[in-house]
């Protein structure tokens, strides 16, 4: 039997409610997988995904923006040249020394303790969130909970002034035509260009106020951080700043909504975590193994490479799929049911190896936070309709809505 091309799926919304079956089949038949569509080869075994993060000489995170760039036609990457410049200095997208280098300042100021510092700040932005919602019955939980929860709290330690929240919708929205799409086109660029140039002047207008006047939030420290006389630069302060907004919401958000989807849809599991809450830190591992949050991730061959019997060239972007992988049952048995208990520690949802997601504790603080406190005020939370509306996007899993009434 010839294997299954990805590509026949993309379009295809049941592909969107349950991508995995596709993956198990994938993963069975041709786990290093080329897809047209994405341009890239697909990764949906948890070793061979594990093997590409660990290896930055072979699997490199550096220019991965700029090569779905530079398919488009010479005049409109003239345009893209500030994006291709923005990119190069990021952590993200940077491989050692350069990345070492800034990762170590970063970390300086992003550590476990100061992320759990914030638990009371997080406990009370739930709180009010809720206690809005709270009289009417019913709520959609993206809007009134997994959206503005992380976005406030975000802007809260990286210093954004709270009438600026209602733009990280929109800034989002812009990064991500440039960026998530995989392929960005001439149409994505004119969309997202304008927002991102907007972003990038917002963000060194915020840091040179920071400069002049620091305060007590992270993006001070951030100005201020230095390990022996090294300092991060303009550009790069501006590029990292960026990435700590975006990477730190969409994900966030959707481990909230998606994680409180499958409890809801697991009556079993749900009714074990409400008899015992001390079992939410090992549940929230679970849900992010079983419905991952961000679920592509990427890197572009540094070198002719060979992987899992087939040869990848030099420049060719590799997918991994992190969903794909934490469902792999080689590592996880059974992988498709829901465990709570299960020791589910080996999930790669953050990554894995030296660009490990720095915002891992905060994430999980602001889910354990979000889950424990929604349990315990609302015990008959339930879903308003059986359909789910999934969001028809390969990078994120996540929903566009989630009606639940109490
Ligand atoms: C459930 C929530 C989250 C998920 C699933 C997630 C996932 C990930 C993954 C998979 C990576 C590795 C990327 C790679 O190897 O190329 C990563 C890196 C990163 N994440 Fe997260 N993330 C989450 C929340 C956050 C938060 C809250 C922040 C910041 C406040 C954040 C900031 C970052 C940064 C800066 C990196 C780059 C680290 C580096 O390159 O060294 N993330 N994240």
């Amino acid at each position: 039997m010839a294997p299954i091309a990805l590509d026949d799926f993309l379009d295809k919304p049941e592909f969107y409610r349950d991508p995995y079956p596709v993956y198990h089949e994938l993963r069975a038949t041709d786990p290093v997988h080329w897809s047209d569509i994405m341009g890239s080869w697909v990764l949906t075994r948890y070793d061979d995904v594990v093997a590409s993060m660990r290896d930055p000489s072979r699997f490199s995170s550096a220019g991965r923006h700029a090569l779905s760039l530079d398919r488009l036609p010479e005049h409109v990457r003239k345009k893209a040249k500030p994006i291709y410049e923005h990119y190069a200095v990021g952590l993200i997208h940077t491989d050692p020394p350069d990345h070492t280098r800034m990762r170590a300042l970063i970390n300086k100021v992003f550590t476990v303790r100061a992320m759990e510092s914030l638990r009371p700040r997080v406990q009370k932005i739930v709180d009010d969130l809720l206690d809005a919602a709270a009289a009417k019955g019913e709520m959609d939980i993206m809007a009134a909970l997994a959206f503005p929860l992380p976005v406030a709290i975000i802007s809260q330690i990286l210093g954004i002034p709270e009438e600026d929240n209602d733009k990280f919708a929109y800034w989002n929205e812009g990064v991500n035509e440039l960026t998530a799409t995989g392929r960005t086109t001439e149409a994505n660029l004119e969309r997202g260009l304008p927002i991102f140039q907007h972003l990038r002047a917002y963000l060194r207008d915020l840091i040179e106020k920071r400069r002049r006047d620091p305060q007590d939030d992270l993006l001070s420290a951030l100005v201020m951080v230095e390990d022996e006389g090294d300092r991060l630069s303009e550009e790069e302060l501006i590029t990292n700043y960026q990435t700590l907004i975006t990477a730190g919401f969409e994900t966030t958000m959707n481990l909230i909504g998606t994680g409180l989807l499958t409890m809801l849809r697991h009556p079993d599991q749900l009714a074990q975590l409400q008899a015992d809450p001390s079992l939410t830190e090992s549940a929230v591992e679970e849900l992010l193994r079983y419905e991952t949050p961000f679920q592509r991730n990427w890197r572009v061959a540094a070198q002719d490479t060979d992987l899992g019997g087939k040869r990848i060239e030099r420049g060719q972007l590799v997918a991994q799929m992190l969903g794909a992988a934490n469902r792999d049952p080689e590592v996880f048995p059974d992988p498709d049911r829901l465990d709570i208990t299960r020791n589910s520690g080996r999930h790669i949802a953050f990554g894995y190896g030296i660009h490990f997601c720095i915002g891992a504790p905060l994430a999980r603080i602001e889910a354990d936070v979000a889950f424990r406190t929604l349990l315990r005020r609302f015990p008959a939370l339930r879903l308003k309709h059986d359909q789910a509306d999934w969001r028809e996007e390969i990078v994120f899993r996540g929903l566009n809505s989630l009606m639940v009434e109490f």
